[in-house]
């Protein structure tokens, strides 16, 4: 399946967030042996690429969406540090292709999952959508079945989140009919007044798809993730197994609900 970790605010968790979920369908199986995961990073940051550890960076996911001379997406993955996930690495010079992208390069990805071209290589394809409208991020929305909203839980995090469903509606009706919002990401979470409360308002807002539990902030997250490039629940630190199991849910109900789509 084809999922997409977006948000409407920076440092949001997407990153942390796509990673995890990509970590999580590693853990699944089908026919008998892990799923393997295709990682497209479409944000020029390539945070989630520095994390993965690619065994080249000679070919990118800007190649792909290159005007001229695109490189096939299937050529643009390399196997990582991480069993059974290969990235579509990204570098600053991704940005560029927010202003050179042609019409053929915002539905390259979309073109690649209706082909199944990439269905013999991989299981999953999970994209971490950069933040800002552009063409990268339609690029990727136009691709993706599933997108995981995420948000801190502050009020602008909450509004953000708003905004992207508007956004992923928009895309949905202008050329992506399969899109759809799986649920929103409440990632960083502490109790606390404030937060409760606004978590509170983003149930009533988004019903069944504001995704239980949120992930609670622990502070090891960024050192197993960011120094480390370890996914949470390799840390070997116990606080981050309830991270590791909040996504490890979002990403079998996901996958329940797209396997009774299939059938
Ligand atoms: N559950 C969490 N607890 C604590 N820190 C987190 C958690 N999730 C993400 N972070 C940290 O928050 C920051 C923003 O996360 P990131 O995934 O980079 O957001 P985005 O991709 O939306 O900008 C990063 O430093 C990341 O390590
Ligand atoms: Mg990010």
């Amino acid at each position: 399946m084809w999922v997409g970790v977006g948000k409407g605010k920076g440092g949001a968790g997407c990153t942390v967030g796509a990673l995890e979920l990509a970590y999580a369908a590693t853990r699944r199986t089908r026919a008998g042996r892990p799923r393997r995961v295709g990682y497209i990073d479409l944000d020029p940051q390539g945070n989630a690429t520095d994390v993965l550890e690619p065994a080249s960076r000679a070919v990118g996911i800007k190649d792909v969406l290159a005007p001229t001379d695109p490189v096939p997406l299937a050529q643009a993955f390399v196997a990582t540090s991480w069993p059974n996930v290969s990235v579509a690495p990204a570098d600053r010079f991704l940005a560029n292709r927010e202003m050179d992208m042609t019409a053929e390069g915002l539905t390259v990805l979309r073109r690649a999952r209706l082909s199944g071209e990439m269905d013999n290589q991989f299981d999953d394809i999970v994209i971490d959508l950069p933040r800002h409208l552009g063409r990268l991020s339609t690029a990727g929305l136009l691709g993706i079945e599933h997108l995981f909203i995420t948000a801190r839980p502050t009020l602008w995090g909450a509004q953000g989140a708003e905004e992207m469903r508007y956004t992923a509606q928009r895309i949905s009706y202008r050329g992506n009919p399969e899109l759809m919002t799986s649920g929103f990401i409440v990632s960083g979470y502490e109790p606390g007044e404030d937060s409760d409360r606004i978590v509170g308002e983003m149930r009533k807002r988004f019903g069944r798809l504001l995704l239980s539990p949120p992930v609670p902030r622990r502070e090891k997250v960024p050192e197993a993730i960011e120094s480390y490039h370890t996914p949470c629940r390799e840390y070997g630190d116990s606080a981050l197994v309830a991270v590791a199991n909040a996504y490890q849910s979002f990403y079998d109900r996901t996958l329940a609900l797209h396997s009774g789509e299939e059938r």
